[in-house]
């Protein structure tokens, strides 16, 4: 009667190979990242203390602040180069825009833009008219980040974005020097810091990297626009593995070609791509979830920028 029954060894294959297989899995699972965009900025304006403290109560792994720098050179959180778009700076310093009807961070010291009250860029979030929050500096968003760490015991990172440093370096400031010394300051340090450095430019982290020999991990930037089609081709991934850890691709270059995940693994690095938001999942999905869905595991991205920390958190676990 056991005549057809598989012979042992033919029965232990089966299993190790089953328990191989899902260790793989679980282990490639284990990897995949949450990084909050701009704090849990579908929650709460971008880019205030009160968004990077929900992300990480959301779960995220990493929270990341855009940077910019103030009149007297203070590397704050901020997404744009002016503040029209998400302060009130109008109502407060009428008279200080630039011809251009627009008011610059850098044209304000850190005790003005303390002023300034934080307001949410996208009409159909949080109240507008609520203005609670202040513009944060990098150094209070990682000493909250260090203090949620020690107070809940879970280690978020820190994913802090270098942009326009032609524009900074312009007005008198190294941004990149600037967070280098503040990363100093707050021991992330080496290969190891749970942190990634990314910009879109890749001649500032080259730079870091060869002429100032940083060894922490870097994330380089690959926008959807045409000046970046030589970052995506096999060339240009050999260039970017010799001197970063992954690429953030805006998630339409995978979407266009989804063999960018398997040529960028394949030479060995990350990709986390931006932005995933449960408002504007594309058309050809149902729902964020179903967007992310594909991206984890039919491209097999290793993480990525969201607005909703907690959605993209549950896509991870739901499959693990
Ligand atoms: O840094 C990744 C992603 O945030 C890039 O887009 O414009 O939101 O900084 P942006
Ligand atoms: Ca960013």
């Amino acid at each position: 009667m056991f005549r057809n029954a598989p012979q042992i060894p033919t029965v232990l294959f089966i299993v190790l190979t089953i328990c191989v297989t899902s260790f793989s899995m679980m282990a490639a699972q284990a990897e995949k990242v949450v990084i909050a965009h701009r704090g849990a900025s579908g929650y709460l304006p971008e880019h205030t203390l009160a968004a990077y403290s929900m992300a990480h109560a959301l779960g995220a792994d990493y929270l990341e602040p855009d940077l910019a720098v103030s009149k007297d050179g203070v590397l704050i959180c901020l997404h744009d180069l002016t503040l029209n778009a998400t302060t009130n700076v109008k109502d407060i310093f009428p008279d200080r825009a630039r011809k251009n009807d627009k008011w610059y961070a850098v044209d304000f010291t850190l005790a003005e833009l303390k002023q300034l009250r934080v307001v949410e860029r996208m009409s159909h979030r949080f109240p507008r008219e609520t203005q609670l929050f202040q513009i944060p500096t990098l150094e209070e968003m990682i000493l909250l980040t260090k203090g949620l760490n020690a107070s809940t015991g879970r280690n978020a990172g820190i994913y802090p974005e270098l942009k326009d440093p032609a524009f900074y370096k312009k007005a008198g400031f190294d941004p990149s020097k600037m967070l280098l010394d503040m990363l100093k300051k707050y021991e992330y340090i080496g290969p190891e810091a749970n942190l990634y450095i990314q910009c879109f430019i890749p001649a500032t982290l080259l730079r870091l990297r060869n002429e100032q020999q940083v060894t922490l991990p870097f994330i380089q930037l690959i926008s959807d626009s045409i000046v970046h089609d030589g970052l995506v081709t096999d060339e240009g991934l050999d260039k970017i593995a010799a001197y970063a850890q992954g690429i953030g691709p805006d998630k339409k270059r995978i979407e266009d070609d989804p063999t960018l995940v398997e040529r960028a693994h394949a030479r060995g690095l990350l990709v986390h791509p931006y932005t995933f938001r449960k408002e504007q999942a594309p058309q050809k999905y149902e729902s964020i979830e179903e967007e992310l869905h594909t991206f984890l595991w039919d491209y097999n991205i290793d993480g990525g920028f969201t607005d909703q920390p907690d959605i993209m958190k549950h896509a991870i676990e739901a499959l693990k």
